[in-house]
């Protein structure tokens, strides 16, 4: 099939790339010029593991072109996928602008009957609102369930496809496109377009509130000299509730647990009905972040010298990406209170610095290339991103290179190596003091 793809961000390019694995001609848009040319030098923005040799090989063999000419969509396809983002703005919800516009470039084309995929996240009604409006082309819902830093594996064998809307054209299309993508034919779901959007939210809402739940036991077990580890090991191990999202730490952030549950917050709320559970899953996930910054304070309360290594700064790892990590909030408050900071993530130093590169206390953080070398002078050392290169490093290691020898573990990376020796040098999130 030749297939459109309106947005060269994370999403609609793990999107483009799995249409071009599977033998599909694709043309992706992007309003963004320098995005446009760098794609089509087989060059990403993006650290997302297999991104680049896959775009590489998909140039290669004609499978993928790019563009800032939605003119170019009337030669090429009727098939279109809106993978533009949707910002939460504060105190407004979710800003559809973007694909508004996109959506005035393909009536500018005058082509009738297009089959309009909608992946983005939207709210509730959205994609029938569009339906409504612009009756000559088929709309459907979408969403994607891309996780970053897996987006490629997941855009290829996705566990589910989730297909909303009345068309029936549209619909019948979408389960040719995916057939070879799925292990059986019950894992495409069709439904009308409002469920298939909240089954997003949903999505992203059910996995922030289990966060947020294993985050607030951490708390408990704080409090009550208990093992976090152990009590999500043991939940895990029930299969009603399974071993995923369990991980205490200092906070979901990124892109979409962050803005979806605001979005689904300020929705609702606009539309007379209140979600108490999420506002829940969101204070708690901010006084986790809290929590961690007030321990590091304490710890420091007494000290002249308030220098500090961070360890990764990405919201996660096998990724470079730093929006709304709980990396940002931590910095910020650390260097209000005058703490000067070396940091070392494998990826995102560039991101994290220009991020902050107006802030007036700039001068108060280095960046280094080396993570062993970022400790060196340090009082103490903050994991704040979980990966994998630190867990080769030995929690004996670090207290050799380290001034005062104090970890805030706010990932439990090396909560296993505590013994009675470290253990008052330790601080992990949830984890039982050593006798
Ligand atoms: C999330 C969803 O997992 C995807 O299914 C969805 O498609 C995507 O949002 C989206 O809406 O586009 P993503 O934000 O890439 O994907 O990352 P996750 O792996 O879900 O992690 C989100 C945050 O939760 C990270 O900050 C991570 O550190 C944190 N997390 C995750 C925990 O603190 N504990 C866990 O056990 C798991």
């Amino acid at each position: 099939m030749k297939i459109s793809v309106l947005g060269a961000g994370h999403i609609g390019l793990s999107t483009s790339l799995s249409f071009a694995h599977f033998g599909h001609e694709v043309l992706v848009l992007d309003v963004d010029s320098e995005k446009i040319a760098l794609l089509s030098d087989a060059k990403t923005q993006i650290f997302e593991p297999g991104l680049e040799p896959l775009l590489k090989n998909s140039l290669l063999q004609n499978k993928i072109s790019f563009s800032t000419d939605y003119g170019k969509i009337a030669d090429f396809s009727d098939l279109i996928f809106i993978c533009i983002g949707t910002p939460t703005r504060p105190g407004k919800g979710c800003d559809l602008t973007a694909i508004d516009l996109a959506l005035d470039s393909l009536i500018a084309t005058k082509m009738k009957n297009l089959v309009v995929v909608i992946k983005s996240t939207v709210p509730p009604g959205t994609t029938a609102h569009y339906q409504q409006k612009f009756q000559n082309f088929h709309f459907v819902s979408s969403p994607e369930f891309l996780r970053e830093g897996q987006a490629l594996q997941d855009a290829i064998h996705p566990d589910r496809v989730v297909v909303g809307g009345s068309s029936k054209r549209a619909v019948h299309i979408l389960k040719e496109l995916y057939r070879p993508f799925l292990k059986s034919e019950s894992d495409f779901i069709e439904m009308d377009s409002t469920s298939a959007e909240l089954s997003k939210y949903a999505a992203n809402s059910f996995l922030a509130a289990r966060i947020s739940l294993i985050n607030e036991f951490s708390v408990l077990c704080e409090k009550f000299g208990a093992d976090i580890e152990s009590v999500a090991t043991a939940l895990g191990k029930d299969h009603r509730i399974g071993p995923h999202f369990l991980k205490a730490g200092i906070g979901y952030g990124g892109s979409c647990f962050p803005k979806d549950i605001e979005a689904l917050i300020y929705f609702s709320h606009a539309h007379e009905t209140e979600t108490p559970l999420l506002k829940a899953v969101q204070m708690v996930n901010e006084n986790q972040i809290q929590r961690f910054i007030q321990k590091i304070k304490n710890s420091f309360a007494f000290q002249e010298s308030k220098l500090l290594t961070l360890w990764g700064v990405a919201f996660k790892p096998e990724t470079n990406d730093i929006r709304e990590a709980p990396s940002l909030k931590i910095v910020e408050a650390l260097l209000l209170d005058g703490f000067s900071l070396q940091i070392y993530d494998p990826v995102s130093n560039r991101e994290f610095e220009s991020h902050f590169k107006m802030h007036p206390q700039l001068n108060q953080i280095s960046f280094f290339d080396d993570k062993m070398q970022a400790l060196k002078n340090s009082s103490a050392l903050a994991i704040l991103t979980e990966w994998n290169e630190f867990r080769l490093v030995s929690l004996e290691e670090i207290q050799v290179a380290l001034k005062n020898i104090i970890i805030f573990d706010g990932r439990n990376l090396f909560s296993k190596q505590v013994t009675s020796k470290n253990s008052r040098f330790y601080h992990g999130i949830g984890i039982r003091p050593f006798e």
